[in-house]
Protein backbone atom coordinates (compact mmCIF):
# COMPACT_ATOMS: atom_id res chain seq x y z
CA UNK A 1 0.00 0.00 0.00
CA UNK A 2 0.90 3.59 -0.57
CA UNK A 3 1.64 6.03 1.93
CA UNK A 4 3.81 9.18 2.83
CA UNK A 5 4.53 11.10 6.08
CA UNK A 6 4.02 14.74 6.70
CA UNK A 7 5.57 17.13 10.01
CA UNK A 8 3.21 19.28 11.77
CA UNK A 9 4.83 22.09 13.57
CA UNK A 10 2.63 24.76 15.56
CA UNK A 11 2.62 28.09 18.09
CA UNK A 12 6.72 28.69 18.13
CA UNK A 13 5.88 32.10 19.57
CA UNK A 14 9.24 33.34 18.87
CA UNK A 15 10.59 36.30 21.04
CA UNK A 16 13.87 37.57 21.05
CA UNK A 17 16.53 37.64 23.75
CA UNK A 18 13.44 37.16 26.35
CA UNK A 19 11.69 33.89 27.02
CA UNK A 20 8.28 33.15 26.60
CA UNK A 21 6.17 31.79 29.51
CA UNK A 22 9.39 30.70 30.79
CA UNK A 23 10.55 28.95 27.53
CA UNK A 24 13.60 30.23 24.82
CA UNK A 25 11.67 29.96 21.82
CA UNK A 26 14.50 30.72 19.67
CA UNK A 27 16.20 27.82 20.64
CA UNK A 28 13.64 25.26 21.34
CA UNK A 29 12.29 26.37 17.12
CA UNK A 30 15.81 25.63 16.29
CA UNK A 31 15.91 22.56 17.96
CA UNK A 32 12.74 21.59 16.61
CA UNK A 33 14.07 22.43 12.74
CA UNK A 34 17.21 20.87 13.27
CA UNK A 35 15.41 17.39 14.37
CA UNK A 36 13.16 18.08 10.87
CA UNK A 37 16.17 18.57 9.20
CA UNK A 38 17.92 15.57 9.79
CA UNK A 39 14.92 13.51 9.31
CA UNK A 40 13.49 15.56 6.08
CA UNK A 41 14.08 12.61 3.76
CA UNK A 42 11.06 11.12 5.25
CA UNK A 43 8.59 13.53 4.72
CA UNK A 44 7.06 15.31 1.63
CA UNK A 45 5.62 18.17 3.43
CA UNK A 46 5.35 20.33 6.66
CA UNK A 47 2.44 22.17 7.79
CA UNK A 48 2.82 25.44 10.43
CA UNK A 49 -0.46 25.70 12.22
CA UNK A 50 -0.01 29.51 13.26
CA UNK A 51 1.19 31.92 16.35
CA UNK A 52 4.67 31.86 14.43
CA UNK A 53 6.35 35.22 15.90
CA UNK A 54 4.96 36.80 19.32
CA UNK A 55 7.02 39.68 19.92
CA UNK A 56 6.43 41.39 16.23
CA UNK A 57 9.73 41.96 15.66
CA UNK A 58 11.83 41.78 12.59
CA UNK A 59 14.87 40.12 14.16
CA UNK A 60 12.09 37.23 14.88
CA UNK A 61 10.63 37.55 11.24
CA UNK A 62 14.21 37.30 10.01
CA UNK A 63 15.08 34.60 12.42
CA UNK A 64 11.89 32.56 11.48
CA UNK A 65 12.72 32.53 7.76
CA UNK A 66 16.38 31.77 8.31
CA UNK A 67 15.08 28.41 9.90
CA UNK A 68 12.13 28.06 7.89
CA UNK A 69 14.68 28.14 4.74
CA UNK A 70 16.31 25.34 5.97
CA UNK A 71 13.36 23.07 5.67
CA UNK A 72 13.75 22.16 1.72
CA UNK A 73 10.41 20.55 0.99
CA UNK A 74 6.83 21.66 0.72
CA UNK A 75 5.39 23.87 3.66
CA UNK A 76 1.50 25.25 4.13
CA UNK A 77 1.44 28.04 6.94
CA UNK A 78 -1.87 29.35 8.32
CA UNK A 79 -2.31 32.44 10.43
CA UNK A 80 -3.09 32.40 13.94
CA UNK A 81 -4.32 34.68 16.45
CA UNK A 82 -0.58 35.95 17.36
CA UNK A 83 -0.07 36.42 13.79
CA UNK A 84 -1.60 39.67 13.66
CA UNK A 85 0.31 42.38 10.94
CA UNK A 86 -1.41 42.71 7.54
CA UNK A 87 0.84 41.42 5.23
CA UNK A 88 2.86 38.83 7.21
CA UNK A 89 6.67 39.10 6.18
CA UNK A 90 7.18 35.53 6.58
CA UNK A 91 8.83 33.92 3.03
CA UNK A 92 6.74 30.74 2.60
CA UNK A 93 3.24 32.28 3.84
CA UNK A 94 0.07 32.85 1.36
CA UNK A 95 -2.95 34.42 2.62
CA UNK A 96 -5.01 31.78 1.10
CA UNK A 97 -3.28 28.47 0.19
CA UNK A 98 -5.51 26.60 -2.43
CA UNK A 99 -6.23 22.81 -2.00
CA UNK A 100 -2.98 20.52 -2.53
CA UNK A 101 -3.35 17.03 -3.49
CA UNK A 102 -0.52 14.63 -3.08
CA UNK A 103 -1.45 10.88 -3.88
CA UNK A 104 -4.71 10.51 -3.17
CA UNK A 105 -5.09 13.36 -0.14
CA UNK A 106 -6.16 16.93 -0.72
CA UNK A 107 -4.93 19.11 2.20
CA UNK A 108 -7.49 22.04 2.26
CA UNK A 109 -6.58 24.90 4.95
CA UNK A 110 -9.55 26.68 7.10
CA UNK A 111 -9.32 30.31 8.39
CA UNK A 112 -10.10 30.58 11.91
CA UNK A 113 -8.31 33.80 12.10
CA UNK A 114 -10.59 36.70 13.35
CA UNK A 115 -8.59 40.25 13.89
CA UNK A 116 -8.29 41.73 17.17
CA UNK A 117 -9.70 38.25 18.89
CA UNK A 118 -8.12 35.04 20.56
CA UNK A 119 -10.74 33.34 19.71
CA UNK A 120 -11.21 31.39 16.20
CA UNK A 121 -14.60 31.88 14.34
CA UNK A 122 -15.51 29.87 11.25
CA UNK A 123 -18.02 31.24 8.36
CA UNK A 124 -20.59 28.17 7.28
CA UNK A 125 -19.13 29.53 3.35
CA UNK A 126 -15.62 28.12 4.45
CA UNK A 127 -17.25 24.84 5.38
CA UNK A 128 -19.24 24.71 1.96
CA UNK A 129 -16.38 25.24 0.30
CA UNK A 130 -14.67 22.31 1.41
CA UNK A 131 -17.67 19.89 0.92
CA UNK A 132 -17.41 21.06 -3.00
CA UNK A 133 -14.04 20.48 -3.32
CA UNK A 134 -14.17 17.23 -1.40
CA UNK A 135 -17.63 16.08 -3.04
CA UNK A 136 -15.65 16.48 -6.86
CA UNK A 137 -12.68 14.22 -5.66
CA UNK A 138 -15.09 11.17 -4.20
CA UNK A 139 -11.79 8.57 -4.71
CA UNK A 140 -9.67 10.99 -2.13
CA UNK A 141 -9.20 11.85 1.12
CA UNK A 142 -9.92 15.17 2.72
CA UNK A 143 -6.80 16.36 5.31
CA UNK A 144 -7.87 20.09 6.90
CA UNK A 145 -6.17 22.22 8.97
CA UNK A 146 -6.47 25.18 11.10
CA UNK A 147 -5.22 27.14 14.12
CA UNK A 148 -8.09 27.06 16.58
CA UNK A 149 -9.23 24.17 18.19
CA UNK A 150 -12.75 22.41 17.68
CA UNK A 151 -12.57 20.49 20.75
CA UNK A 152 -12.87 21.84 24.83
CA UNK A 153 -9.16 21.22 26.67
CA UNK A 154 -11.73 21.05 29.66
CA UNK A 155 -9.34 23.98 31.03
CA UNK A 156 -11.26 27.08 31.39
CA UNK A 157 -8.78 29.38 30.71
CA UNK A 158 -7.93 28.17 27.60
CA UNK A 159 -11.74 27.05 26.37
CA UNK A 160 -12.69 30.47 25.89
CA UNK A 161 -10.10 30.70 23.13
CA UNK A 162 -11.69 27.93 20.94
CA UNK A 163 -13.45 28.36 17.94
CA UNK A 164 -16.87 30.11 18.86
CA UNK A 165 -19.11 27.57 16.69
CA UNK A 166 -17.01 24.69 17.07
CA UNK A 167 -19.91 22.59 18.00
CA UNK A 168 -22.01 23.38 14.80
CA UNK A 169 -19.09 22.89 13.06
CA UNK A 170 -17.98 19.99 13.75
CA UNK A 171 -21.80 18.69 12.92
CA UNK A 172 -21.01 20.34 9.05
CA UNK A 173 -17.56 18.64 8.79
CA UNK A 174 -18.61 15.60 10.34
CA UNK A 175 -20.92 15.24 7.53
CA UNK A 176 -18.30 15.21 4.85
CA UNK A 177 -17.44 11.55 3.73
CA UNK A 178 -14.27 11.42 2.42
CA UNK A 179 -13.01 13.61 5.09
CA UNK A 180 -10.48 12.01 7.28
CA UNK A 181 -8.78 14.05 9.45
CA UNK A 182 -8.86 17.70 10.88
CA UNK A 183 -5.19 19.11 12.40
CA UNK A 184 -5.60 21.89 14.89
CA UNK A 185 -2.35 23.69 16.83
CA UNK A 186 -3.53 26.81 19.56
CA UNK A 187 -3.97 24.66 22.58
CA UNK A 188 0.04 23.74 22.69
CA UNK A 189 -1.02 20.34 23.10
CA UNK A 190 -1.46 16.95 21.45
CA UNK A 191 -5.15 15.71 22.08
CA UNK A 192 -7.14 13.34 19.58
CA UNK A 193 -11.30 13.14 19.46
CA UNK A 194 -13.17 10.84 17.26
CA UNK A 195 -16.57 11.58 15.56
CA UNK A 196 -17.52 8.57 13.86
CA UNK A 197 -14.45 7.82 10.85
CA UNK A 198 -13.21 11.49 11.24
CA UNK A 199 -10.21 12.25 14.08
CA UNK A 200 -9.47 15.22 15.18
CA UNK A 201 -5.52 15.98 16.55
CA UNK A 202 -4.15 18.75 18.12
CA UNK A 203 -0.33 19.73 17.61
CA UNK A 204 2.33 20.19 21.05
CA UNK A 205 3.97 23.68 20.34
CA UNK A 206 7.56 23.66 19.73
CA UNK A 207 7.32 25.73 22.51
CA UNK A 208 5.49 26.17 25.57
CA UNK A 209 3.18 23.02 26.90
CA UNK A 210 -0.10 23.48 28.18
CA UNK A 211 -1.49 21.57 30.67
CA UNK A 212 -5.00 19.54 29.69
CA UNK A 213 -7.76 19.25 32.01
CA UNK A 214 -6.13 22.24 34.94
CA UNK A 215 -8.61 24.74 36.73
CA UNK A 216 -5.58 27.35 36.53
CA UNK A 217 -3.56 28.31 33.57
CA UNK A 218 -0.69 25.55 34.05
CA UNK A 219 2.36 24.55 31.92
CA UNK A 220 3.45 21.22 31.48
CA UNK A 221 6.77 20.31 32.25
CA UNK A 222 6.90 18.17 29.07
CA UNK A 223 9.59 19.15 26.09
CA UNK A 224 8.70 20.93 22.79
CA UNK A 225 7.42 18.52 19.94
CA UNK A 226 5.93 17.90 16.82
CA UNK A 227 3.38 15.45 15.24
CA UNK A 228 4.54 12.97 12.50
CA UNK A 229 2.16 11.66 10.48
CA UNK A 230 1.75 8.77 8.08
CA UNK A 231 -1.06 8.91 5.35
CA UNK A 232 -2.04 5.85 4.03
CA UNK A 233 -3.57 5.18 0.19
CA UNK A 234 -6.97 3.32 2.40
CA UNK A 235 -7.88 6.81 3.82
CA UNK A 236 -5.90 5.24 7.11
CA UNK A 237 -3.28 7.42 9.25
CA UNK A 238 -0.36 6.15 11.79
CA UNK A 239 0.04 9.29 14.14
CA UNK A 240 3.76 9.99 15.95
CA UNK A 241 3.87 12.29 18.33
CA UNK A 242 7.63 13.42 18.49
CA UNK A 243 9.16 15.38 21.41
CA UNK A 244 12.61 17.49 21.30
CA UNK A 245 15.29 16.38 23.71
CA UNK A 246 17.10 19.58 25.33
CA UNK A 247 17.15 22.28 28.01
CA UNK A 248 15.06 24.96 26.54
CA UNK A 249 14.40 27.19 29.84
CA UNK A 250 12.00 26.31 33.10
CA UNK A 251 8.06 26.34 32.58
CA UNK A 252 6.97 29.12 34.70
CA UNK A 253 5.02 27.90 37.43
CA UNK A 254 2.29 30.23 37.72
CA UNK A 255 1.91 31.95 34.84
CA UNK A 256 -0.41 34.63 34.04
CA UNK A 257 -1.21 35.31 30.48
CA UNK A 258 0.38 34.62 27.02
FE1 LIG B 1 -3.14 30.62 19.16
Amino acid sequence: MKKFRIAIISDSHLIKNSTFLGIDTYSSFKAVVDNLVKNINKYELVLFLGDMVQDQKNESFDFLNEQLCRIKIKKLLIRGNHDIKKILPIKDFVEYNPPFSFENWIFIPIESYKKGAIYGEISSDKIDKIKKILNKKPQSFGILYLHHNLFETFSPWLDVHITRNFIQIRKELSKITNLKLIISGHIHQYTKNIIGDKVFLSTPSTSAQFKYSSEEFTLDTINPGYLDLQLNEDGTHKVQVLRILGNFGKPEKNPKTY
